[in-house]
């Protein structure tokens, strides 16, 4: 059986990590290699429609998705996990619950998550129509030491799916 691991995918809303996660997947899927998605939008969806974006409520959908992750990656799936994940705390404990974890950084700058608005977020956010938003009015704090860092603003989907499938075959979790 393939070795498990948690690709834990954080950054800014609109930074890529839905996007990138599913290159990703497409390529897992592409090589015979057992993989799933957890993404914030459809878990709060699914599970937690209503859930808002306090500290404790980003903290139960995060434990959550943790839970969920420490689940399949323990039957050998290859997890890829998008969330904003804004606190490092709550990522430290998705690290410490999950085994392996590796945090992935999709860096995109405010600017340029701003410019992209691709659900229109951005602008209503700016207009004080939603709280709590993530770089605006709560915050984000970059990961420190991530795993890997894919910088979707200087570099292609191509480019950074290829850095990811090439740091999983370096280390042994694809062959
Ligand atoms: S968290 O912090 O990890 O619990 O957030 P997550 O579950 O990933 O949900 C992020 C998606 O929710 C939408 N959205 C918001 N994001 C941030 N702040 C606020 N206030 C907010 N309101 C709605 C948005 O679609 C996020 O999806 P992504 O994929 O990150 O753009
Ligand atoms: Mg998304």
């Amino acid at each position: 059986m393939q070795t498990g691991v948690t690709l834990w995918f954080t950054g800014l809303s609109g930074s890529g990590k839905t996007t990138l996660s599913r290159c990703v997947e497409q390529q897992l899927k592409r090589m015979g290699v057992a993989t799933e998605t957890l993404d914030g939008d459809i878990l709060r969806d699914q599970i937690f429609r209503g859930l808002g974006f306090s500290k404790e409520d980003r903290s139960l959908n995060i434990r959550t998705a943790a839970y969920l992750a420490q689940l399949l990656t323990r039957h050998g799936v290859i997890v890829l996990a998008s969330f904003i994940s804004p606190y490092r705390d709550m990522r430290e404990q998705c690290r410490q619950r999950i085994g392996p974890f590796l945090e992935v950084y999709v860096k995109c700058s405010w600017e340029e998550c701003a410019r992209r608005d691709t659900k229109g977020l951005y602008r209503k956010a700016l207009s004080g129509e939603i709280k709590h938003f993530t770089g605006l009015t709560d915050p984000y704090e970059e990961p420190l030491h991530p795993e890997l860092i894919v910088d979707t603003e200087n570099t292609s989907e191509e480019q950074c799916t290829e850095q990811i499938i090439a740091y999983l075959t370096k280390h042994g979790y694809i062959g």
